[in-house]
């Protein structure tokens, strides 16, 4: 890590961002027309010259470290060099940030450092560390004091990595994994399975699919594990943890306390690794395709394309990185995970194919989580809470209302929308050679359009910040309950002792170098600049060529946030010791922290 420091720090200083071409083949006459969309014959010939000048420079070639397609030809390759230099100036910033925090917790925790005794031990590592890397949260509130309460277990399914929960359906799911009757009704007060299946308040969450992967030297489980609304508190709680390895065993909360904590903290090793994996396919892949697409078939002057382009900043420049860090031999992965780096690419790109991430309208934001029963459900009692839902709610109703301006303001009609020469051709390449999963055929209005576009910007936002970028080191990594891997195999028989909990879990050396490679991805310095998503719309060169109403939304748009901000910062725990019914405080969403685009 350190050679790769020094180097990224190179990179970053040879690279200052007035010299990335954010156009391969613009100049800075072209910058001052304003944006317009197809229209009058006379120009149109020189337009659409120029996007066949484009195709034959911007092709796809093969997804970089696997997946979908990454840009290829002159100008592809190009875009990915200079999204390169975004994304390495950035992370390059980052590392220089954190390396007082790694020398801090290097001194405090050499090689030779004695292993922690306790799981309580592991709250040392935050101990005044890593203070430059947790800005401007710290780990969360709550996350080191309440992690073996049940609640802290169920809640953070439905905030830092909501995308794998989903309710069972009455009549059409069958139950996955039987637990006998007794032990179920005396943690529900009464209710076995099938009656909680009958009445829609029996969850499920599925990490099989881990099995098929290769393991590192560490160990891993591949948990599915029960969830349920208690009748008497209205609560999402856990009922159930089965482990699918060994000798399967299945843990509830009538377990010992340590049995059960352990088997909390094998599926949330699951967890994590699929948080991050399904993020790669489900925020990168998707929109890096989409974006393909477009930019072979919209001209440099289309409207839509600008509003891709900003939000696409730097995107092309993370699959490189991850590579580089994340997939190969000895990788990130290898050395922090069970599975190794290799299966993660095979697991993303899984992922990504089989539509489960992939695909494009089943995945709109409220889509996605009706889908899985969530919101808006036909059955069983509503989630009391919904941490993620909620947070990223306020900033997707005001993605899609500067959307709905900006679309308006240059569409005049639906037909015109659906006329679009331009927008006709990113359709037919998306669904065509871009193979993009799912995608809308056809755009029939301007509120689809507004779907779309807002679609886009959610996934470089709200979904990617809600489960990477600060979020590993402030909450989804944090120690001791959300490990990225076991220390010692996964028993084979219950009644593992509290006092040998610790042993699971990296040695204190280990967690420094996990938490460096954790602090990587943070983007502390994005906090409170033109970077956060405050921002998303707000670059004077952009709005300089759009219209006037797209500008006034941009203003109604930032001063949104920021009230949202506010809202968020002041977030702190109830008479009852909850926030948003959790018993931690949760502000990935915050949009003066969370930047406007998926630079990491
Ligand atoms: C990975 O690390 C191991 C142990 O440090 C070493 O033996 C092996 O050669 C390394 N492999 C690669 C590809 O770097
Ligand atoms: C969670 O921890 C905080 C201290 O970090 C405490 O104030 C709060 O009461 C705890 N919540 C619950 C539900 O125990």
């Amino acid at each position: 890590m350190w050679r790769l420091s020094i180097f990224l720090l190179a990179a970053s200083a040879a690279a200052s961002p007035a010299s990335i071409p954010s156009e391969p083949n613009g100049n800075l006459e072209r910058r001052a027309t304003p944006y317009s969309l197809p229209g009058n014959a006379q120009s149109d010939i020189a337009r659409k010259e120029a996007i066949e000048v484009k195709r034959t420079q911007f092709t796809y070639a093969n997804g970089i470290g696997g997946g979908p397609s990454s840009p290829g030809g002159l100008a592809g390759v190009a875009l990915v060099a200079a999204d390169s230099v975004i994304v390495n100036s950035e992370l390059g910033a980052q590392v220089a940030n954190e390396t007082p925090d790694v020398i801090k917790a290097s001194a405090a925790f050499p090689e030779t450092a004695e292993n922690f005794r306790t799981l309580d031990d592991y709250k040392k590592l935050y101990d005044d560390q890593w203070q430059n890397s947790l800005h401007p949260t710290g780990v969360y509130p709550g996350m080191l004091d309440n992690y073996t309460q049940d609640l802290t277990f169920s809640m953070e399914r439905l905030s830092f990595n909501p995308y794998v929960i989903r309710r069972l359906i009455p009549k059409h799911d069958k139950l996955p994994f039987n637990v006998d009757d007794a032990t179920i009704c005396k943690i529900t007060g009464g209710k076995n399975l099938r009656e909680l299946l009958a009445c829609g308040s029996l969850f499920y969450a599925d990490h099989r699919n881990q099995k098929m992967l290769q393991p590192t030297v560490h160990y891993a489980a591949a948990c599915d594990a029960y969830f349920y609304i208690s009748p008497s508190s209205g609560r999402l709680l856990p009922l159930a943890i089965r482990t699918n390895v060994g000798r399967n065993l299945i843990y509830t909360p009538a377990d010992k306390p340590s049995d059960w904590l352990l088997a909390k903290m094998m599926f949330n090793v699951n967890d994590f690794f699929h948080g991050q994996f399904h993020h790669l396919a489900n925020t990168h892949y998707v929109t890096e395709v989409m974006y393909q697409a477009a930019i072979r078939t919209l001209s440099d002057d289309h409207p839509v394309l600008a509003i891709l382009k900003r939000l696409m900043f730097g995107a092309f420049g993370v699959r490189p990185l991850a590579l580089a860090i994340l997939f190969r031999p000895n990788g990130t992965v290898d050395q922090f995970f069970g599975w190794r780096g290799s299966s993660a690419a095979v697991f993303a790109e899984k992922l990504y194919s089989s539509g489960y991430a992939g695909d494009v309208q089943n995945n709109y934001f409220l889509t996605n989580l009706r889908r899985r029963g969530l919101i808006d459900s036909r059955v069983g009692p509503p989630l009391k809470n919904f941490p993620f839902h909620e947070d990223a709610l306020v900033i997707y109703n005001a993605i899609a209302k500067f959307m709905t301006a900006f679309v308006n303001s240059y569409y005049s009609s639906d037909g015109a929308v659906a006329n679009d020469p331009e927008l006709r051709a990113w359709i037919a390449e998306a669904n065509g050679p871009a193979r993009a999963i799912n995608f809308p055929r056809r755009l029939k209005s301007r509120k689809e359009l507004v779907l779309l576009l807002t679609h886009v910007a959610h996934l470089v936002s709200s979904s990617h910040h809600a489960v990477n970028t600060n979020q590993l080191i402030t909450g989804a990594g944090s120690l001791p309950f959300n490990p990225s891997a076991l220390y010692r195999p996964i028993p084979r028989r219950k009644g593992v002792k509290a006092e040998d909990l610790a042993k699971f879990l990296p040695p204190p050396a280990q967690c420094v170098k996990m938490l460096q490679s954790q602090a990587n991805f943070a983007r502390p310095l994005l906090a409170g600049t033109s970077r956060s998503l405050v921002h998303m719309f707000d670059d004077a060169d952009l709005l300089s060529r759009l219209n006037e109403p797209t500008r006034r939304a941009n203003q109604w748009f930032v001063a949104a946030m920021r009230a949202r901000s506010a809202v968020v910062k002041a977030r702190t725990f109830d008479a009852r010791g909850l926030s948003q019914g959790m018993p931690f405080v949760w502000q990935a969403l915050d949009p003066d922290v969370a930047p406007w685009s998926l630079t990491i």
